[in-house]
């Protein structure tokens, strides 16, 4: 495939004037993708252990993909949820099919913002009630109530004035969850493991205790599996999990990895949710076009079809060997391919060491914590690399 010929500083010079700068860039110019590996449009190639922002699970332009997308768009790139369509049909009956069997029913939007907005409207239509409780540490995206959710810091107060109705909690800590957990609580809202937060993974029992809790006291547990889902801990979801003592939540929500790389976000629900939610409760016009939903059947069968939760299990345990061998790691956090990779000192300047050895790593909100969401597709080889440039960054240092 020819390589543009133009200069990063030209690209990036006119992305800096034409484009609001909403995000601290990399230094990359990404033009194509091949499984783990960016090509930029100077030559170079990046191992990707960011996944593309945790959204490309199958690796970059997996062929599978990329064939039904191709497909799809010859034959109708979109119609709304005002008509039937085979390839809507088939894509919420696999997903249906690979979650815990308690949850029945998808609703299909565009991204993880609008997937938990819907959420807690399903959680506050079924109960009649209107707080959710949500913890301390955990992002749930941008849009109002979203974000109103979120108390990260400085993500939350963007959001200000933050919508009412939202109610925090400590992460791990039953006892500060049964506190507020009165009877005007719609909703309890959790990324079973927070990313953004460090990558925290709570003990087993906090997820059944949670469970218990809601059942006690008629509270719909929601999973934000935005992140978590379609895979990347070495499970289809967390939800139904050992990880999480098995324990299936009401509602299961997902973006991300879920359409590998073309926008697309669900709620997952049992039958007893979905049977409150009825025609004109919620909507969007692009949730279930066409093409998103050709993007979801090609995923899920993309991952099943190269083995790639197998893989995660296999290559997670080479990675978190390798990484006992590297001094300054004092510990590494997470599940699969959700890691957090924690230093004595700081990760920004290994984060940055990396890059300058050609690897995309992300940071978090944990200054210490070097967070990596690689496509589900890494293979063992493709960590020796890294953990070799990562101890020749630290050695830099
Ligand atoms: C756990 C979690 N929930 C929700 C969101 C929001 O998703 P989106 O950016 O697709 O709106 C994110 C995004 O990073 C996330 O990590």
């Amino acid at each position: 495939m020819a390589e543009t010929t133009t200069p990063f500083d030209e690209i990036a010079a006119s992305e800096e004037q034409f484009q609001l700068a909403t995000y601290k860039k990399m230094p990359v110019a990404a033009e194509r993708g091949d499984g783990v590996w960016i090509y930029t449009s100077e030559g170079d190639r990046y191992l990707d252990l960011y996944g593309g922002h945790a959204v490309c699970g199958t690796g970059h332009c997996h062929p599978h993909v990329v064939a039904a997308l191709r497909e799809q768009a010859e034959k109708l790139l979109f119609y709304s949820n005002l008509v039937y369509s085979e390839t809507r049909a088939r894509a919420a009956k696999k997903l249906v099919s690979l979650a815990p069997s308690q949850l029945t029913k998808a609703f299909f939007c565009n991204s993880g913002t609008e997937a938990n907005e819907n959420a807690m409207r399903m959680a506050r239509m079924f109960t009649g009630r209107e707080n959710v409780i949500t913890f301390s540490g955990g992002f749930h995206g941008r849009t109002a109530d979203a974000i109103s959710a979120t108390f990260l810091g400085k993500y939350r107060d963007i959001g200000k004035p933050n919508v009412p109705g939202h109610i925090a909690a400590e992460f791990g800590n039953i006892g500060s969850v049964r506190e507020v957990a009165d009877d005007t609580i719609a909703a309890i809202m959790l990324e079973p493991i927070q990313s953004m937060a460090g990558v925290r993974m709570a003990e087993s029992s906090f997820y059944r205790d949670l469970r218990t809790l809601c059942d006690e006291r008629g509270i719909v547990l929601i999973y934000d599996e935005v992140q978590t889902g379609i895979g990347r801990t070495g499970d289809w979801f967390f939800a139904g999990s050992a990880a999480g003592d098995g324990v299936v939540p009401d509602i299961v929500t997902l973006a991300k990895a879920l359409g590998s790389g073309v926008p697309v976000g669900a709620c997952l629900v049992t039958e007893t949710v979905a049977s409150k939610i009825k025609e004109n409760d919620l909507g969007t016009t692009f949730g279930g076009g066409m093409l998103a939903m050709a993007a979801v059947t090609a995923t899920l069968e993309a991952i099943e079809m190269d083995q790639m939760l197998q893989n995660v299990k296999t290559v997670e345990t080479h990675l978190r060997e390798r990484l006992k061998e590297v001094e300054q790691v004092v510990a590494v956090h997470g599940k699969g391919f959700l890691l957090g990779v924690e230093f004595a000192d700081k990760a920004a300047p290994i984060h940055q060491g990396l890059l300058e050895r050609k690897i995309i790593t992300g940071t978090s909100s944990s200054a210490n914590v070097l967070r990596l969401l690689p496509p589900l597709c890494l293979k063992t080889e493709e960590v020796d690399l890294f953990v070799n440039a990562l101890e020749s960054a630290i050695a830099e240092q």
